[in-house]
């Protein structure tokens, strides 16, 4: 026997009793969210994951004992209260809260854990730093809105398992401790006791795994898997993070999209009960970025851009000309109707905020009722500015936003951006929405100036497309890949392709990835060597699974939906890791830390 809970035994959980519960004896367990102490009666709003009930500790109707212990109750003790389920009077009733019909009234009396005053007030509308929230996360997961959101966590893994078991999909579990991935983020590695000088790496994805559960035979794959990439971190990354990942045989790329989906559809359904009308839209790469300037556009508002290369390209604006000159491009995005609503300081902020993404300035074209205001104008003719007007639909009340640059890439970066923001600042925005698209038809390869070579813009084991693979030497920048992106309002929650299953085709990649056959060989042997005894065609697709919690239940701060994330600083301030290790231990890992400033 339990000698703390003395064969007490939790009847109900706080929020569970109904109007059918009304005079019964229940026995509730939980945390002293509240307490009132008006003298001859205390009330205490008891708490557990389910929500609150009122408890209500009469001295008059109590053993005296029974009521001097209910008056030592503080904030967040644990207690357990037996009781009988009672109607407030109609005055007393609480409409915010589900069992605010009722309330508990005390018979006994357990004190199950007392607490110290906690350093973060346990309530939804908290304005504690997240630093200290973090610090005492098990606290700050104490809050109801932090437990709805592991909930709606749980809800979503629980509804991928149903939906990929019914489609035969099986739960496969892959190594943490592996060999290097060549994912694009740098690897965390983990030192190896038994073999001094080497390391594991924890995987960036189960990438090479799944594919060869797919030669292996288990036909379809999915696995809720941990991912660890040691990359700068932003609002939607954090170094650990997870993926619902799966894989395919005997497939091409519509059929994974089909699978993907129906996935998709049946949790929107699930979670949030939206109806999603499929096939989804696809949207092709060239098309998003020339469109939007992202491969991962927000379709849920217009601003789109417009290409006026073509109609500047012999004007004597040097920033326009210079730009085409140089082989890139200028386009415009029209602000509708924002003419009177942008100040010039915020033309300014906007200004320095395309800066961000390295473009050297923002033109524009302000429509104002009493005329055009505009700094570039006299370098054009009118038939030029008539064109361009005529090509960005420009109307009185409109402002342009031009960015040129002699790199594409710039010019999408900054208007892509800028697209997003000027949507935020003129509410355009409906949050009401869910725009789910899939962008598709990427590229292979992309050029990495820091590298000084072509890198793999998905991963190396993405197929190209049939019809591209003879460009694959010659014109390695045009070969696009059977690679496809789930977007969702602006967010990639997806990605995945068709991989290579020739170990012939897999070594021309690696060598268009500039490395020599016996470093391909070294690090991806074993799966060009697996490759050689009978591969399926396969083809597969991870999603971020905290994005589409984030997304779901609709915060913008992946730290929100993780039990135990880390900041900023890829540091948990919780535990306090990463942290100095014993002298002892280094020495068996045969390791010696040199912090020498270089
Ligand atoms: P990819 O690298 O595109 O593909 O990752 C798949 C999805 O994982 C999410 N994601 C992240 N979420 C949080 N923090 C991060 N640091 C982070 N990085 C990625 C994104 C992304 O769409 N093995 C391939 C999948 C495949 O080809 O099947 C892969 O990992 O939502
Ligand atoms: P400047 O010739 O540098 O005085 O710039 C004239 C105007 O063109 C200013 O409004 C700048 O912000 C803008 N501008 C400068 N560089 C660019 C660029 N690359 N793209 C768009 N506008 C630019």
């Amino acid at each position: 026997m339990n000698e703390l809970l003395q064969n007490w035994k939790r009847t109900h959980y706080c929020a569970e009793p109904t109007s059918e519960n009304v005079g019964q004896e229940l026995l509730l367990m939980g945390w002293a969210a509240t307490w009132r102490n008006l003298g001859s009666l205390i009330f205490i709003g008891l708490r557990d994951r389910t929500g609150i009930m009122q408890v209500v500790f009469d001295e008059s109707a109590l053993p005296h004992d029974v009521f001097e212990l209910a008056e030592t109750i503080r904030s967040e003790y644990v207690i357990a209260v037996k009781g009988v389920l009672v109607n407030r009077t109609p005055e007393m009733v609480n409409k915010n809260v589900s069992t605010g019909a009722f309330e508990l009234k005390a018979t006994e009396l357990k004190i199950l854990s007392k607490a110290q005053t906690p350093p973060i007030y346990i309530d939804d509308n908290l304005d504690a730093q997240e630093q200290i929230r973090l610090k005492y996360r098990y606290l700050d997961l104490r809050r109801p809105c932090m437990q709805k959101i592991q909930m709606v966590r749980h809800k979503i893994t629980q509804c991928a398992r149903n939906y990929f078991e019914a489609n035969g999909f099986v739960e496969i579990e892959t190594p943490i401790l592996t060999k290097s991935t060549p994912e694009g983020a740098r690897d965390y590695l983990v030192p190896s006791r038994i073999h001094p000088g080497e390391f594991y790496a924890l995987p960036q994805s189960p990438q090479q795994f799944k594919q060869l559960l797919m030669l292996a035979g288990f036909d379809r794959y999915i696995q809720i898997a941990r991912c660890f990439r040691d990359e700068d971190l932003r609002a939607d990354r954090q170094p650990e993070f997870t993926q619902i990942d799966l894989e395919m045989s005997f497939v091409e790329e519509d059929d994974v999209m089909a699978v993907n989906e129906g996935f998709i559809k049946t949790l929107l359904k699930e979670t949030l009960g939206l109806d999603v009308q499929l096939p989804l839209r696809r949207v092709p790469y060239d098309e998003a970025m020339n469109r939007y300037g992202s491969d991962k556009p927000d379709t849920r508002f217009g601003l789109e851009l417009k290409d006026i290369s073509d109609i500047v390209k012999e004007s004597g604006f040097k920033v326009f000309s210079e730009a085409l000159a140089g082989g890139g491009s200028v386009r415009c995005i029209n602000a509708k109707n924002a003419a009177e609503k942008l100040t010039r300081r915020n033309i300014d902020e906007l200004t320095e905020f395309v800066k961000i993404y390295k473009a050297k300035g923002l033109a524009w074209m302000s429509m104002k009722p009493e005329g055009m205001q505009c700094s570039f104008a006299k370098f054009l003719t009118k038939e030029q500015i008539d064109e361009i007007h005529e090509r960005a639909d420009a109307q009185t009340g409109d402002i342009l936003f031009f960015v040129a640059d002699a790199n594409n890439e710039t010019v999408y970066a900054a208007l892509g951006a800028l697209r997003l923001e000027l949507a935020k600042r003129l509410n355009l925005i409906d949050n009401s929405r869910f725009d789910l698209l899939w962008v598709t038809d990427f590229p292979l390869l992309e050029w990495s100036e820091e590298e000084n070579r072509f890198v793999a813009k998905h991963h190396p084991f993405t197929s190209p497309k049939d019809e591209d693979l003879d460009m694959l030497e010659t014109n390695p920048a045009k070969v696009r890949a059977k690679a496809y992106d789930m977007v969702l309002n602006g967010n990639e929650i997806g990605g995945g392709s068709i991989r290579i299953h020739s170990s012939q085709l897999q070594e021309r990649m690696f060598e268009v990835l500039g490395f020599t056959k016996e470093q391909a060989w070294e690090r991806f042997g074993y799966l060009m060597e697996a490759f050689k005894y009978g591969t399926p065609p396969h083809g597969g697709l991870a999603y971020g699974l905290d994005r589409l919690v984030m997304l779901i239940a609709g915060t913008t701060n992946i730290r929100d939906v993780i039990a135990f994330p880390k900041v900023q600083t890829a540091s948990c301030l919780m535990t306090n890791a990463p942290d100095a290790v014993d002298d002892a231990q280094l020495k068996e890992l045969h390791i010696k830390v040199d912090l020498g400033n270089d």
